[in-house]
């Protein structure tokens, strides 16, 4: 048994949460990890043609039919995500008329944008007040975790420039990002990602102050996540160096290398990927927002294919369940083996 801060926090059975995996359906994954003791987490789903209120609204009305564990949702809080302002009123305010949803959704994860917009919601701040929901940010560096801590944040995701998908401009490493954040602010409630699939992995996080870990590439190569057969085939073999960091319409992005993410560039300061990102033609705005539903179909060449240097890592694609009880196992051997170093 490992317990923490973040276990405690949400009941949970295991500190492991699934990392939200928009603008992808994380519905099955979420309640696999869930059901196997850990918290999953939906995504913001917004392929284009989709509302996400009501995406939001059907993935919780999924949580509660087939299951009765915690789980979480995130919204992307973006200023180019559309329906932000509707998301933070309007899905509160579904939550709260529900006593299953408002028993069971705890976990309110925004990320990619300002982490004032949620809490400033009226709906959200009557849920936060009536239940035991939680609410937490992604902060890539310091000087963002501030901002969580001046928008009251129960806890912050630390999320480094290793992990796959949505990234920031700071590029600091998990392992720099969890050490500095563990001296600026000791007490606040962090979860660990980028860069996580192993027992190891979990073991190193909770030395280095998280009280849990998400991950996100380790569990699209899992028989239940929704992702393409195509996309998941692509980790086993894969290298931390098939991945790189690009920039295009969606800002800074760890992609797999392929065809798509090489038509785009991988500029080494802030300045120069905000200068790509603001020259971007309509045209090529419109393609990149066509990647994502060619991954969606299975077309690993000319889709967006978000993956972090994890894949590294992760040798096959396996069932839910035995991921998280083998990482378990794997934490718990790792951290006796160092309490046996002290001498
Ligand atoms: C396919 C994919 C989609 C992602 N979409 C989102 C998203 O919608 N919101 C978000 O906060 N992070 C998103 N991310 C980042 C993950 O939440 C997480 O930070 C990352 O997967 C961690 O690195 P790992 O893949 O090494 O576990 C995405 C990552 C991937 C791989």
């Amino acid at each position: 048994m490992i317990e923490t801060n973040i276990t405690k926090m949400f009941g949970l059975k295991y500190p492991i949460f699934s990392a939200p995996m928009g603008p992808f359906f994380t519905r099955d994954l979420a309640l696999a990890v869930s059901e196997a003791g850990g918290l999953g987490v939906l995504s913001n789903v917004n392929i284009i043609g989709t509302n996400p209120v009501e995406e939001h609204k059907k993935s919780i009305e999924y949580m509660i039919e087939h299951t009765d564990k915690p789980f979480g949702l995130n919204f992307l809080t973006s200023r180019n995500n559309i329906g932000v302002k509707e998301m933070c009123t309007d899905v509160p305010k579904i939550v709260m008329d529900n006593p299953r949803m408002r028993e069971q959704c705890v976990y309110w994860l925004t990320s990619a944008g300002s982490s004032k917009i949620l809490p400033a919601s009226k709906p959200f701040q009557e849920l936060r007040e009536r239940s035991e929901v939680k609410h937490f940010h992604v902060a890539p560096a310091v000087w963002l975790a501030q901002k969580c801590v001046e928008a009251q944040v129960d806890g912050i995701v630390c999320t480094g420039t290793e992990g796959g998908g949505h990234q920031s401009y700071e590029k600091v490493t998990t392992l720099v990002l969890l050490q500095q954040l563990a001296k600026a602010f000791p007490d606040l409630p962090k979860i660990a990602c980028g860069g996580f699939a192993t027992g190891e992995g979990l073991a190193a996080a909770l030395s280095l102050g998280a009280g849990a870990i998400a991950m996100g590439s380790r569990f699209i190569a899992s028989k239940q996540s929704e992702f393409n057969e195509a996309y998941k085939k692509l980790i086993p073999p894969g290298t931390p160096q098939d991945t790189g960091l690009f920039t295009g319409s969606f800002g800074p992005i760890r992609l797999y290398r392929n065809k798509y993410a090489l038509e785009h560039p991988a500029p080494s300061t802030k300045e120069e990927m905000m200068a790509y990102e603001r020259s971007l033609t309509m045209e090529q705005r419109t393609r990149d927002a066509g990647a994502y539903e060619r991954i969606y179909n299975g077309d690993t060449e000319n889709g967006a294919v978000l993956l972090g240097q994890s894949i590294g890592i992760i040798k096959s694609i396996d069932d839910v369940n035995d991921i998280i009880e083998r990482v378990m196992k794997e934490a718990e051997s790792a951290i006796r083996k160092n309490a046996a170093m002290l001498k």
